[in-house]
């Protein structure tokens, strides 16, 4: 393993930001199933891998998403070249023998117990939403994260069958104009490092 480039920090985390306004640059569904591809690798609990993603392109589609993003996201969400809707499937579970099959028993331990299956799917869905602004990052994208918006609204329209809990919505595409707030400081190592 070798550190990554001084550049590619850069792109990952110090010189990235969140974007409110993105350029006419379209995203192809190509660059949205590599963001993806790369997510996925990353580490989850048991390997639950709980998180779902769908994808709404420009038009009705997007129409019926904006209606429920609150109202200071509505602009940005409407002309983002593109809008990744990210959820928690409550089911994750069903897949488990597949996913972790030295222990497909465990499958039946998340059936059984209500609050381990919810906390372990909002956990790491969580973690993998994160893992997902990283890979928008990594091809080159600009993110919008937002978790402004109706979400019983939103599980509504997308996922009537209530299976799925949508947990974050994020524009991406090439920032356009104006795309920054002023840059947020951040805690002081001290603040959030302490040794042991
Ligand atoms: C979970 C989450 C929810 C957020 N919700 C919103 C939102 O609803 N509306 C918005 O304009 N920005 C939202 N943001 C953007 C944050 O305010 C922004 O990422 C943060 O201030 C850091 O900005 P920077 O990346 O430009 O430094 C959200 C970010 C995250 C990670």
């Amino acid at each position: 393993m070798s550190p990554l480039s001084p550049d590619a920090r850069h792109a990952m985390f110090t010189g990235a930001r969140t974007a409110n306004t993105f350029d006419d640059t379209p995203v192809t569904d190509a660059e949205l199933t590599r963001i993806w591809e790369l997510a996925r690798w990353a580490p989850t609990a048991a390997n639950s891998q709980p998180l779902r993603v769908l994808f709404v392109r420009a038009g009705e589609g997007r129409e019926r998403l904006v209606k429920h993003m609150d109202e200071g996201n509505r602009a940005k969400t409407g002309s983002a070249p593109a809008v990744a809707v990210l959820a928690a499937d409550t089911r994750f579970h069903e897949h488990i023998p597949a996913v972790l099959p030295y222990k497909p028993q465990l499958k039946d331990t998340f059936a059984g117990n209500d609050a381990l299956r919810s906390g372990t799917a909002s956990f790491n869905a969580t973690l993998q939403a994160g893992y997902f602004i990283l890979a928008v990052r990594a091809e080159g994208l600009a993110a919008g994260p937002m978790g402004g918006f109706d979400a019983a609204g939103m599980d509504a329209e997308f996922f009537p069958d209530g299976r799925f809990h949508s947990i974050l919505v994020v524009n991406i595409g090439h920032p356009g104009k104006d795309a920054w707030r002023p840059r947020l400081p951040r805690l002081a190592h001290d603040d959030v490092v302490s040794w042991a």
